[in-house]
């Protein structure tokens, strides 16, 4: 039986950099009401399990995970279901995991403490209802596990509906912060030594806020003007609410990093109708014309599904002709997959699995290529990176450039770097995923 005088909690994150980022926040309201955070289930009183359900069986592999933990219910843990699945499944999760205590949505963080008493108190809790909320979930405790790029959220949930996915359903409605409690936050972390700072939101730049004040673009130059502040990042845009004033705050402002991800999902008009994406091909591409024609050089990466219900084979190539046509710097590419609620589900997912895996296969094929012809373009170039780390096994510092490429490199005699810090590194090798190089000399 774990001590109740020493609270402990195990938590487990899975998922997109919003749920990554909620659970620092989960993290610092816990040891807000006194908790102490331990790194494996077993010295753990109280065990969560921030989950996600965008793509495949989630909610399967929770409850397997689930059944593993059930021997620990003997040694009196409590077990506690957070995010997406928690918000999807809801009270369904006790019954098919009764040792499970608390089952809480995203939206429903801001009342932790109360769930907490409950569960401390042996009783059951449940935060499911809040998704029509007006509030966001911003906690003064929030603790980051990077000591250099903080996140900040800036918008929660999404009301775009895209036909195949469950987000709106699990994160609730879309909801904004004043931008003054944002840029307090962002000079907050800059004191703290933060220097790079990512804006979050599952549309970010759908962002309006509620006082009026600043759109988008004018939050990402405000936030680039605070002192000490070297990098701004942002993600994920949703090309629909894609102003060209991002591109000229881009521009503006070099904190302000070089780079773009732009979801397309699909390269046929037939198939982003039937997803809702809210967009043509022809005024996706007249975004990226923006981006392109920006005088720096602007990576711009993007998310792809195959096999959305009813996508032909001459749809498929259009998504490939597309990628042709853009040169992104990165893709994530993904099959298509039924979820719980969604529009889409009335449709038949008639595309049988070997045949989506097939077109991944091509996708991802040409988008290596793709790749391996355009990180060339930065062979002999020097460009700042953040150090991120160092590979030991190879002798090399792993650093992030603006624009947001991995660049490994050697430093001159075994110099002993600072994660954290920039410095100046010239492109030597380039392969479609990484770079190689060696510094040059030291930054700010
Ligand atoms: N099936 C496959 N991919 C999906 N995504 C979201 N929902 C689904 C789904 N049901 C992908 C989209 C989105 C990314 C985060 O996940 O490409 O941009
Ligand atoms: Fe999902 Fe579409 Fe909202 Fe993105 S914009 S979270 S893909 S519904």
């Amino acid at each position: 039986m774990p001590d109740t005088a020493d609270k402990t909690f195990y938590l487990e994150t899975f998922g997109c950099q919003m749920n990554v980022h909620d659970s620092e926040k989960v993290v610092g309201t816990l040891m807000q009401q006194g908790y102490r955070q331990v790194q494996t289930v077993e010295e753990a009183g109280l065990v969560l399990y921030n989950t996600c359900s965008i793509r495949d069986k989630a909610e399967q592999k929770v409850f397997n995970r689930l059944s593993d933990y059930k021997k620990y219910k003997a040694q009196g843990k409590i077990f506690g279901v957070l995010g997406c699945v928690a918000q999807q499944e809801g009270k369904r999760i006790f019954e098919r995991a009764p040792y499970v205590s608390l089952v809480a949505g995203s939206a429903s963080y801001r009342n932790l403490p109360a769930m907490l008493v409950q569960i401390e108190a042996g009783n059951r809790a449940t935060g499911l209802d809040d998704r029509e909320t007006e509030d966001c979930f911003e906690t003064e405790y929030t603790a980051r596990t990077n000591p250099h790029r903080g996140y900040i959220t800036i918008i929660e949930g999404c009301d775009k509906f895209c036909a195949y996915c469950v987000v709106p359903f699990t994160r609730g409605k879309e909801r904004s912060r004043t931008s003054a409690s944002v840029l307090a936050e962002a000079r907050q972390l800059s004191n703290l030594g933060y220097t790079e700072i990512q804006l979050l939101g599952q549309n970010v730049n759908s962002y309006r806020d509620p006082d009026g004040k600043r759109s988008f673009a004018e939050l990402l130059t405000a936030v680039g003007e605070i002192h000490g502040i070297q990098r701004v990042r942002f993600t994920t845009s949703h090309p629909r609410d894609f102003g060209r004033d991002i591109v000229d705050a881009i521009e503006s402002s070099p904190v302000l990093c070089d780079h773009v991800h732009l979801p397309i999902q699909s390269g046929s008009d037939r198939v982003l109708d039937a997803m809702q994406r809210l967009y043509t091909r022809d005024e996706y591409l007249e975004r990226i014309s923006w981006i392109q024609s920006a005088k720096r050089d602007i990576s711009i990466t993007t998310d792809l599904i195959v096999g959305f219900p009813g996508e032909t084979e001459r749809e498929f190539e259009e998504t490939l002709s597309l990628l042709d046509l853009i040169g992104y710097d990165s893709a994530f590419t993904f099959k298509y997959s039924p979820r719980p609620n969604t529009p889409a589900l009335r449709l038949d997912d008639a595309i049988p699995d070997e045949e989506k895996s097939r077109r991944l296969a091509v996708l991802n094929e040409k988008q290596r290529s793709i790749q391996t012809h355009r990180n060339k373009r930065h062979l002999g170039q020097s460009t700042k990176v953040m150090v991120e780390g160092k590979n030991p096994s190879r002798g090399q510092w792993i650093g992030r450039t603006s624009q947001i490429k991995v660049l490994n490199f050697t430093a001159p005699d075994g110099a002993e770097l600072k994660t954290g810090s920039y410095v100046d590194v010239r492109v030597t090798t380039s392969f479609p995923n990484s770079l190689v190089g060696e510094m040059v000399e030291t930054g700010g």
